[in-house]
């Protein structure tokens, strides 16, 4: 049940797939294969749905017949998926897109892809265009499965491409090759409709296009096969999942779904909109057990006047409305929040209501973000800019609050028992292990390296303001 205004057609994803299999083909005709493959290399900044893209990526690549690689001088492709959330993001992608020069100048024969929201942007492909004559093609974020006839145009010389289609429809079927094969990456949507004024996301990402139920379970079977025990369903705004579908599904009819696939795994998401937040899914992570008790809430600001602001489409109050409920439905949640600081206009009382609202929350862990003026947003054209001096301090301010917070929120898990994943062996000592589950925070037990990967239960004997301590069950 393809939707044509919404899925790539089918036949036009094969045709990829094809083109990448011949690339594959011409590379084992000349004995390029296994160790003598050449090299690829991906470079990913940026978000978890640009995580989840580069996996779709790497399979691409694989499909291609190219072997990965942890040095992008030993590969021969080189892709860079960059992020555009803040001039920052911008800055890093184009000054390591810089340092590959040297490696095209030893090795002519590199190619080199630049994809991602940074060139979806018209002004950004341009330069690199102009500027960065090394760079062999750029891809927008609609154009990922596109990368197999970008990479045969260019090799065999016929030039450079620059695509900004914004064609932003679901390819299906694509290959992936996972970072990590206990914790997937699982996308149920894509886009977003917001508008949040300051946001460059809708404009590089397109409108929200949900992928079908079929898909999403078929998927998240396959990760759970593959070993997968914990699945993070992505989107940009994950909770408004469906609603362009009008099949009466919804995120938290969803995220029931996955949850009740048979196997030992875990399931998170994010990231949510206060304005989508619904009693339905809290409802959902209250009462099952493969949830996560993990709420990613951005608030962004505690000023009324600066989220209208922002386009925000609610109050304080409501926001409050919600951690209430997750608090009293959800026992011991781990609540997190995006908070902007510096939007233009915001008035030290504006700042004052965030951190107001940073005490009511009591979150977790916030991520917090010096405002960043994205051209074509309204924001960027909006009067009294903030002096960054100011915003500066506003950030200092923000962040000694929820130190001091973070610190006690954790210790309410001391003495309590964890469902955790064990993520990795401690770099410092390998009879020590990290894993993470409710809380944001990493925790660290003994146990045996065998473990990396599985579900155990720990309980929590210490905490930090950064970490957790605990032992096995
Ligand atoms: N400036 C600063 N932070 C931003 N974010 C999004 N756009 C901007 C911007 N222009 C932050 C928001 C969002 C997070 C992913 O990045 O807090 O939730
Ligand atoms: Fe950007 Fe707002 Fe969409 Fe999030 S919801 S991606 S902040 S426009």
């Amino acid at each position: 049940m393809q939707n044509k205004v919404k899925h790539i057609d089918k036949s036009e994803v094969s045709a990829q797939l094809n083109t990448a299999r011949e690339i594959a083909d011409g590379f084992a005709a000349r004995g390029l294969v296994g160790e003598a493959a050449p090299g690829y290399f991906i470079h990913t900044l940026g978000c978890q749905q640009n995580e989840a893209d580069s996996e779709r990526l790497a399979g691409l690549c694989a499909l291609m017949g190219y072997r990965r690689v942890d040095d992008p001088a030993e590969a021969r492709l080189i892709l860079v998926n960059t992020c555009a959330i803040r001039e920052h993001a911008e800055k890093r992608a184009l000054s390591f897109i810089g340092e590959y020069k040297h490696i095209k100048e030893a090795h002519p024969d590199t190619v080199i892809g630049v994809g991602g929201c940074m060139v979806t942007q018209r002004h950004r492909a341009d330069k690199l265009k102009m500027s960065f004559p090394y760079v062999s093609f750029t891809f927008d974020t609609g154009a990922i499965h596109m990368v197999p006839s970008l990479v045969k145009k260019y090799v065999s010389g016929k030039g450079r491409s620059f695509i900004i289609s914004k064609d932003y429809k679901i390819a299906e079927n694509i290959p992936t090759v996972t970072s990590s094969r206990h914790s997937a990456w699982l996308s149920v949507m894509y886009g977003c409709n917001n508008f949040c004024s300051y946001c460059i996301v809708p404009y590089v990402r397109g409108r929200e296009r949900s992928r079908l139920p079929d898909d999403i379970i078929a998927e998240a079977k396959r990760l759970i096969e593959g070993g997968a025990r914990e699945i993070t369903l992505l989107g940009q705004n994950v909770n408004s999942y469906g609603r362009d579908l009008d099949i009466g599904e919804n995120f938290a009819s969803i995220m029931k779904k996955v949850c009740a696939l048979d196997g030992d795994f875990r399931v998170r998401f994010m990231t949510s909109h206060p304005k989508d937040a619904s009693s339905e899914l809290i409802d959902v992570m209250a009462t099952e057990e493969k949830a996560v008790k993990h709420f990613h809430l951005p608030v962004q600001s505690g000023s009324d006047e600066i989220l209208c602001r922002m386009n925000r489409r609610y109050t304080s109050a409501h926001y409050k409305g919600i951690l209430d409920e997750l608090k009293k439905k959800v026992p011991d949640v781990s609540i997190t929040s995006d908070i902007i600081v510096g939007f233009p206009g915001e008035t030290e009382a504006d700042f004052e209501a965030t951190l107001d609202m940073i005490r009511y929350a009591e979150y977790d862990m916030i991520f917090s973000f010096i405002y960043s003026p994205r051209i074509g947003t309204p924001a960027a054209e909006m009067e009294d800019q903030i002096p960054a001096e100011v915003s500066s301090e506003r950030f200092r301010r923000l962040t000694a609050l929820q130190d001091s917070i973070s610190e006690k929120k954790n210790s309410r898990f001391v003495g309590k028992k964890l469902k955790l994943l064990v993520d990795e062996v401690s770099k410092t000592d390998n009879t020590m292990l990290t894993g993470r589950g409710d809380p944001v925070r990493p925790v660290h037990f003994k146990g045996d390296a065998s473990l990396v990967g599985q579900l155990v239960t720990v309980e929590i004997t210490a905490a930090t303001p950064y970490t957790l301590e605990g032992k096995l069950v």
